[in-house]
């Protein structure tokens, strides 16, 4: 151990980060191994050069915004811009058959990307344990899981296969730790064990406006996850792309955990992008106001990127064409198409150019007196890779517009927020629900028998006249439920559950 301090110092020292022990005699032993553990992990070069690039990032952060993007933002052109609504069905169930035959070949995965600390929601454990209160009580996870089963069983009827979803799912030194022990807990959720695949991306040091990291606790160095775009380099770590290989999996749909609505590995969505022969893709939902925190998806002179909400300036946000739509209103929902052979051109070739984004952040620290100190003004940088920014280097991107109430209702904020908190997410699928039974034939009656009025047009935001929740073991996204309520009388709250349906269908 000695041997590796001397080392440690002599390059924290060349590096001009000696401050990082400077309470190295105050620490007990076990202090002193998990310090130099850590410190053993950075790579001398690059974190001289991660801080070097945090103090001059954060110099630009200063120039105004506009000088930076400015007027070379354009929209995405109709010609690589698909929309569900402005589909007709027909072509529609095309994409979604096209999308059933890849997933019965075995040849989609999908990609979660669960690494992010969840900070906004304010929970101390990963944000797919969390239970929004619906009746089931089921989790984001639960949730995610059952409609990998459900879509696997309707590619398999469709195409009279056995086929499978491998889930892919990558954490970070937060989230792996209590993500495996809660699958396990959970028998994973009745999947295979072995076509989930959890691991684990970087770590990166968070830096003060100076250039030098900062020490969270006197033997603690401040760390966080390297962005979601640190998927790139984490795929590489773990040898993921050989595993896809091996597995025969050529489309990926990477997606954020957060969505309640998200339609794993969607077949409309894939299949739009195999049939547009895309390599890249995005899901799309029309923005709902100027400074939503949703990124754009757009063209940056000629090249096509997410110019995120923290990003872009408010005169842009806020432009509208004739018709009084936003111009930039294709908001991002973090739901990616990628083929296989695209992303081993990212890891191999691209990576390495992905742009660093600052986030400036208040980061607790320990003072030179070794007082811990919560910053009540940003104090650090971190710097963070975007899933999105590979989109430049993509052949064919295509984006793909989907109807927000039917999927997107993302889980940001705790309860005391106005927006995309478990309430809103939970009205969210509760209303969607509501709606596919309607749709279905089913009519809801009160406690006592008292039939409750339709609210056929309901949207993503309005609390629904019924409770309705239904188990995506049954309905992936409300196809087949008229065998189960058409004209059945349905007590408010009502749970369709697989025991609950087959009782239906004998009843
Ligand atoms: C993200 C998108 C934004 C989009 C919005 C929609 C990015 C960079 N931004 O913003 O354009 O409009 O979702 O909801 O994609 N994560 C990791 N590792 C990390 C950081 C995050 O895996 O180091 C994961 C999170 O666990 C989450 C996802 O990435 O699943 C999105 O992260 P989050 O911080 O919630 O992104 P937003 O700022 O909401």
């Amino acid at each position: 151990m000695a041997c590796l301090e001397e080392e440690i110092r002599a390059w924290l020292e060349r590096a001009g980060q000696s401050h990082l022990l400077r309470f190295w005699g105050e620490l007990d032993p076990a202090q002193r191994d998990s310090l130099l553990e850590s410190l053993a992990k950075l790579d001398a070069e690059e974190l001289g050069e991660h801080c070097r690039r945090a103090a001059e990032a954060c110099a630009r952060e200063e120039e105004p915004r506009q000088e930076r993007q400015g007027c070379r933002i354009e929209p995405v052109p109709p010609e690589f811009f698909g929309s569900v609504c402005r589909s007709d069905p027909r072509t529609l169930e095309q994409w979604e058959e096209e999308g059933l035959r890849k997933i019965s070949q075995n040849k989609v995965a999908v990609l979660l990307l669960a690494g992010g600390q969840g900070t906004r929601l304010g929970v101390p454990y990963p944000k797919g344990m969390y239970d929004v209160g619906l009746p089931s009580r089921k989790t984001l996870y639960q949730i995610q899981a059952e409609r990998i089963r459900r879509v696997e069983q309707l590619a398999g009827d469709k195409f009279g296969t056995r086929c499978t979803v491998p889930w892919y799912i990558m954490t970070s030194e937060f989230t792996l730790g209590p993500t495996e022990k809660f699958f396990q807990e959970h028998n994973y959720f009745n999947l295979e064990k072995s076509n989930i695949i959890m691991f684990e991306q970087r770590m990166l040091p968070a830096v003060a406006f100076d250039g030098k990291v900062i020490l969270e606790e006197k033997g603690k160095i401040a760390m966080a996850p390297d962005g979601n775009g640190g998927l790139y380099r984490a795929l590489m770590d773990n040898k993921i792309l050989e595993h896809m290989e091996r597995c025969g999996v050529q489309y990926i749909h990477v997606y954020c955990v957060d969505n309640i609505l998200v339609k794993m590995a969607d077949p409309v969505f894939i299949g739009f992008c195999v049939s547009k022969g895309a390599d890249c893709g995005a899901k799309v939902v029309e923005k709902a106001y100027p400074t939503e925190p949703v990124g754009v998806v757009c063209s940056v002179d000629g090249v096509y990127q997410v110019v995120e909400y923290s990003e872009i300036s408010l005169e842009t946000a806020q432009r509208r064409n004739a018709d009084g739509r936003l111009t930039y209103s294709a908001g991002n929902i973090c739901n990616h198409f990628f083929s296989l052979d695209f992303l081993k051109a990212v890891t191999e070739k691209f990576e390495p150019r992905l742009k660093r984004h600052v986030a400036v952040k208040k980061v607790p620290f320990v003072d030179q007196e070794g007082n811990r100190v919560t910053p009540l003004k940003p104090n650090g940088i971190k710097l963070e890779k975007f899933v999105f920014d590979v989109f430049q280097f993509s052949k064919k991107f295509v984006a793909f517009e989907v109807p927000r109430e039917e999927e997107f209702s993302p889980l940001k904020n705790s309860d005391s927020a106005d927006k995309d908190t478990p309430i809103t997410a939970r009205r969210s699928l509760l209303s969607q629900h509501y709606r596919w039974a309607v749709k279905a034939g089913a009519r809801f009656v009160n406690g006592n028998g008292q039939r409750i009025p339709e609210e056929p047009s309901l949207s993503g935001d309005d609390e629904p006249p019924a409770v309705c929740e239904i188990s995506p073991l049954v309905s992936y996204f409300g196809e087949g439920l008229e065998k189960y309520l058409k004209a059945k009388d349905l007590q408010s709250p009502f749970l369709l559950d697989e025991t609950k349906a087959e009782a239906l269908t004998r009843a």
